[in-house]
């Protein structure tokens, strides 16, 4: 008898939750603000992966400073070293690692400190390509973490892009070309690894 109603019940519960689950599908399928399309008619082709390669000056001190520290220099002795430091940078692109080479974009973002123990930083940029070159003022997005005295190459995720990199996904490979221990300026080599259409 027992057995029986515990048996009803679970039919009943089941029955309810499936009822629930039918309407949020019809919920679903009916907004007004989203329609499927194809891939063609957003006239996507296929899909590429290009190899982007230029190196990125970030210069904290001297006649054109590209690179801000937001809440200045925090005390390095402190048991939590630089952690929570910001900094904004608008960054030029350069196909050599010479300033004065041929301009390909600029890095515009922000890095922080984000490691209370380590040289970690959290970095959020958006290369922008020159509007006359190849890529006409298209940008590619990058978000992820740098551990900035790590040896070799280090890697963050190409979340996005817009332009000709739209739908853009990749990653990007950073390694220090040279740091002046004087000014703090660093020129970086990058690789950007991006799919996209
Ligand atoms: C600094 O910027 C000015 C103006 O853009 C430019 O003329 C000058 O050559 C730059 N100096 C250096 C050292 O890059
Ligand atoms: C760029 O700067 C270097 C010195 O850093 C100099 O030797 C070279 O001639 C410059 N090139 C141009 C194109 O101005
Ligand atoms: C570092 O920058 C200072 C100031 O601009 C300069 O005098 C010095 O030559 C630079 N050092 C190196 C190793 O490039």
């Amino acid at each position: 008898m027992l057995l029986k109603q515990y048996s009803l019940l679970s039919v009943l519960i089941t029955l309810f939750l499936f009822t629930i689950l039918i309407s949020e599908a019809r919920l679903i399928s009916s907004h007004p603000f989203s329609t499927k399309l194809s891939a063609k008619a957003m006239a996507l082709k296929n899909e590429k992966l290009t190899h982007l390669h230029f190196y990125y000056h970030n210069l904290l001190a001297g006649p054109n400073v590209t690179a801000l520290h937001l809440n200045g220099p925090l005390d390095f002795n402190h048991p939590a070293g630089l952690f929570g430091r910001l900094t904004m940078a608008d960054n030029p692109l350069t196909l050599d690692p010479e300033l004065n080479s041929t301009t390909v974009g600029r890095a515009q973002g922000l890095y922080g400190v984000a490691s209370r123990t380590d040289a970690t930083f959290m970095e959020l940029f958006n290369f922008v390509f020159k509007a006359d070159g190849e890529y006409r003022g298209s940008t590619v997005t990058v978000l992820g973490r740098n551990h900035i005295l790590a040896a070799g190459i280090r890697e963050m995720p190409v979340v996005g892009g817009t332009g000709v990199f739209g739908f853009a996904r990749g990653k990007v490979h950073v390694k220090t070309h040279s740091f002046n221990t004087t000014t703090g300026n660093t020129v970086v080599k990058c690789d950007v690894y991006v799919f996209h259409y």
